[in-house]
């Protein structure tokens, strides 16, 4: 693989989990870290990408020569990769939380006092920041994550169509050893041939330079 192929291109990766706030002091998110992420960016820049990395609230530093955008929920990091643009590549890593609150309560929520009432939390659904940027005009080559419990393959299958894909990374979550928060990853990348590409299980800084040699080739065959 050519890496040299994505040298100077503006690469978009988004990392880690969304925070979606309930109240001052309460939130609904996820388990991500942000290492795959983190990992996928550190080796776009070590092949001389020009590398914009956004990232929910994760505790990791910053890799050399990339540049780094701090959110927290995915309204923020949708504005902020709108802000990015445009972009060559688009990595879309980030466990972005699927619906928020309807509304944010200004005050800590308080229990009914005297009873053992529960608590009803309407939420609606969050903007999908991969296939709002995946249907722009200026549309960049689009590779998603897809995080599954089961059915990985037809279900990663399915978002590469629906959010109209050049590859997605499919993580098998179940496998505490491979997903939210692991240091190691193992992936299957699929294309709109839906032909499959697997990567066995390494570090996520191996993978992640791996993934980016294939995204390299792929790209390339597509801009010659
Ligand atoms: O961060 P780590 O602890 O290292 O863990 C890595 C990981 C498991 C988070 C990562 O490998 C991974 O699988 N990321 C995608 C997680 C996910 O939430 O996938 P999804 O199937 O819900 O979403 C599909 C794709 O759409 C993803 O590229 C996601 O970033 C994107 N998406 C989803 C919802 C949304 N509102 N906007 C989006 O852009």
């Amino acid at each position: 693989f050519q890496t040299g192929l994505l040298s100077g291109r503006h690469i978009l990766i988004t990392a880690g989990p969304t925070q979606e706030a309930i109240d001052p002091v309460r939130y609904i998110s996820n388990h991500s870290s942000g290492k795959m992420g983190f990992a996928l960016a550190e080796a776009a820049a070590e092949v001389g990408a020009r590398v914009t990395l956004v990232c929910g609230p994760v505790h990791l530093p910053t890799p050399d020569r990339v540049t780094r955008v701090d959110v927290l929920s995915a309204c923020d990091m949708l504005a902020a990769c709108e802000a990015a643009m445009p972009c060559d590549l688009l990595i879309a890593a980030a466990a972005v939380a699927d619906y928020r609150p309807e509304a944010i309560a200004p005050h800590k929520l308080k229990k009914n006092p005297g009873t053992e009432d529960g608590l009803v939390l309407q939420l609606v659904r969050n903007p999908d920041i991969l296939a709002t940027l995946s249907a722009r005009p200026d549309r960049p080559f689009c590779v998603g994550f897809a995080a599954e419990t089961q059915n990985l393959i037809a279900y990663a299958t399915r978002k590469l169509l629906d959010k109209n894909l050049d590859l997605i990374v499919a993580n098998d979550v179940a496998d505490p050893s491979i997903g939210f928060n692991s240091e190691d990853n193992s992936v299957t990348v699929i294309d709109p041939q839906q032909h499959s590409t697997r990567f066995s299980q390494a570090s996520k800084g191996l993978i992640a330079r791996q993934l980016i040699a294939f995204i390299a080739a792929r790209y390339h065959h597509l801009h010659i």
